[in-house]
């Protein structure tokens, strides 16, 4: 752990402590805790500094914990049900460019099936469409997870949708219960972004395929973030008013992505459907569907077997395996 990294942990219950306590914590003369400090600042992280009792984050953060996370998948009902036994290796990282990158390496190296990995944040967090996905050291959730399938990547159309599932389930467990799907994977409440989902394949087209799902969730963005995004985004803790249990929704997200990954593979996206159109925010809207040759308007009519978008246009429905979707007289 880094010295930035313990400092965060000692302040994380939100408490004042001392400079003269931290710096004898960690073997650093006050100045040196002060640079660190101004450097979790500068990161996103609101630390007052009051003289004479030292210093208090303005909110308490729940950092992630590796051993709290195991703990919790293993307890998970579903646990016993899964047929390879438990996944792989849950990974926490402090920072890292990009935890999508980290797996492709591993994955490359045949070292980490079923792996998922967490950081604090990314210095080069990766979006779709080669967005960049701002990853502030906040409390946010940057998580990714490589599963193998058998299949080549032509059979795993829908997965992403698949998997935006999972993570609609489990924000609404944890509260947020008018979170909903816009097609592919964008999360949304209220027509602001909560969370996204970018998936990298890599493999034969006869498979086995690598599927790496990479999954941004916003749980607390701080107002540097917000000025960053340039869309409308929202977050679990301003939906919610208090804070999550981050560790605990982390696990949860994990095991009902693996159950979703079990499915799959063995129905596809078929059985998934009925669920995708329960959660379709913009299901028989009028919507724009922004392609490289142009706009298509039309009425959104939901997904088909393989998760392309069905929009009907000139009394017919056409299915679009990609494209960016809005809603008509709005821009995201
Ligand atoms: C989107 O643009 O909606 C997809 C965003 C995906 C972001 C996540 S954060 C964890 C993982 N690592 C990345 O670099 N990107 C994904």
């Amino acid at each position: 752990m880094g010295k930035d990294a313990q400092i965060l942990a000692l302040l994380a219950d939100g408490r004042f402590c001392s400079g003269q306590e931290l710096a004898k914590q960690l073997g650093l003369s006050r100045s040196g805790v002060w640079k660190i400090i101004q450097n979790l600042q500068s990161r996103g992280i609101e630390v007052f500094a009051v003289q004479g009792k030292g210093y208090r984050l303005a909110q308490p953060i729940e950092l992630l914990n590796k051993d709290f996370i195991d703990q919790h998948i293993a307890a998970h009902p579903s646990m016993a049900a899964w047929r390879g036994g438990f996944p792989g290796d849950v990974v926490v990282l402090w920072e890292i460019d990009s935890t999508n990158r980290y797996l492709l390496k591993h994955g490359a190296l045949g070292s980490a099936a079923g792996m998922t990995c967490l950081a604090e944040m990314q210095s080069a967090g990766r979006g779709r469409r080669g967005r960049v996905w701002v990853s502030p050291l906040s409390g946010n959730i940057y998580l990714s997870q490589l599963w193998t399938f058998q299949s080549g990547p032509a059979q795993l159309s829908g997965l992403s949708l698949a998997a935006a599932i999972a993570v609609v389930r489990v924000i609404h467990q944890f509260g947020v219960s008018d979170a909903g799907l816009k097609w592919p994977n964008d999360i949304l409440v209220s027509g602001k972004k909560i969370a996204g989902i970018l998936l990298e394949m890599t493999g034969e087209s006869n498979g086995p395929t690598n599927v790496i799902a990479g999954i941004g969730i916003n749980v607390r963005l701080p107002d540097t973030a917000l000025q960053a995004i340039d869309q409308p985004v929202t977050s679990l803790e301003a939906e919610l008013g208090r804070p999550i249990e981050r560790n605990r929704f982390v696990a949860q997200l994990i095991c009902e992505l693996f159950n979703v990954y079990e499915r799959f593979s063995e129905n596809g996206f078929s059985t998934f459907m009925d669920q995708w159109h329960d959660l379709d925010v913009y299901l028989n809207q009028r919507i724009n569907l922004n392609l490289p040759a142009g706009t298509i308007l039309g009425i959104n009519r939901g997904v088909d077997q393989g998760g392309s978008l069905r929009v009907e246009y000139n009394g017919q429905i056409h299915c679009y395996q990609s494209g960016e979707l809005s809603i008509r007289g709005q821009t995201s």
